[in-house]
């Protein structure tokens, strides 16, 4: 393919922008580790087909201590219980951005609980999307009440 100078500072600007997207409130998070991208809706990437395919995740998100938090504010230490809709069961614990991922199969609908010390957050729906800020992000969508959190105790 013949790229001239145009096209090629068109390439530039998306990448740049790609990355900015990517890194945006990920505070310390760095593009392609575990605490990149922190409340971003990480199955828009992590799935087939997505930018990062090669390592797709059935359920990822990023645990707030409030449902109107800055993307940075993640909280460290929680834990995500997904039960599907055959009993399967996987334990999550948030990283030092509150990010929290998983390839485990999972059959869908499934449900997510959240704990942090004496505090817990259940979700009275369940899902069939397992990118959690594909509704949990700020500004919400599909009802969400923001960002998923559970209060710090
Ligand atoms: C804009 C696209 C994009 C988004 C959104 C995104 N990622 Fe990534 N991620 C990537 C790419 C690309 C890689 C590098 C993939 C590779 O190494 O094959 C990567 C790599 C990773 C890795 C390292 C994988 C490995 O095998 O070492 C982890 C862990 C990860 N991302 C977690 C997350 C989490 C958690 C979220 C959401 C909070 C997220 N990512 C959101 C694109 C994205
Ligand atoms: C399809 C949109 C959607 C997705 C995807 C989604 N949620 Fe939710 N979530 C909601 C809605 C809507 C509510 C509020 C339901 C209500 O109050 O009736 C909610 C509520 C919650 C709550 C309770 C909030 C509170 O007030 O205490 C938690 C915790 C939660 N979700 C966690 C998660 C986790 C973890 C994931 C990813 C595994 C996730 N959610 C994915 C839509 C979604």
């Amino acid at each position: 393919m013949r790229t001239n100078r145009k096209t090629l500072g068109r390439m530039a600007g998306a990448a740049l922008a790609v990355v900015i997207a990517a890194g945006c409130g990920s505070g310390e998070g760095g593009e392609g580790s575990a605490t990149m991208a922190a409340g971003e809706n990480c199955l828009g990437c992590h799935v087939d087909g997505g930018k990062a395919s090669e390592r797709p995740f059935t359920v990822a998100g990023t645990v707030y201590g409030s449902p109107d938090a800055a993307a940075n504010e993640g909280v460290e230490g929680a834990q995500v219980k997904i039960t599907d809709s055959a009993g399967k069961v996987v334990n999550l614990t948030s990283n030092s951005v509150g990010n929290f991922f998983t390839d485990e199969s999972l059959a869908f609908p499934v449900r997510a609980e959240l704990k942090d010390g004496g505090s817990v957050a259940v979700m009275p729906i369940a899902i069939t999307n397992g990118g959690c800020a594909s509704c949990h992000a700020q500004p919400p969508s599909n009802g969400a009440p923001g960002r998923v959190f559970v209060a710090t105790p």
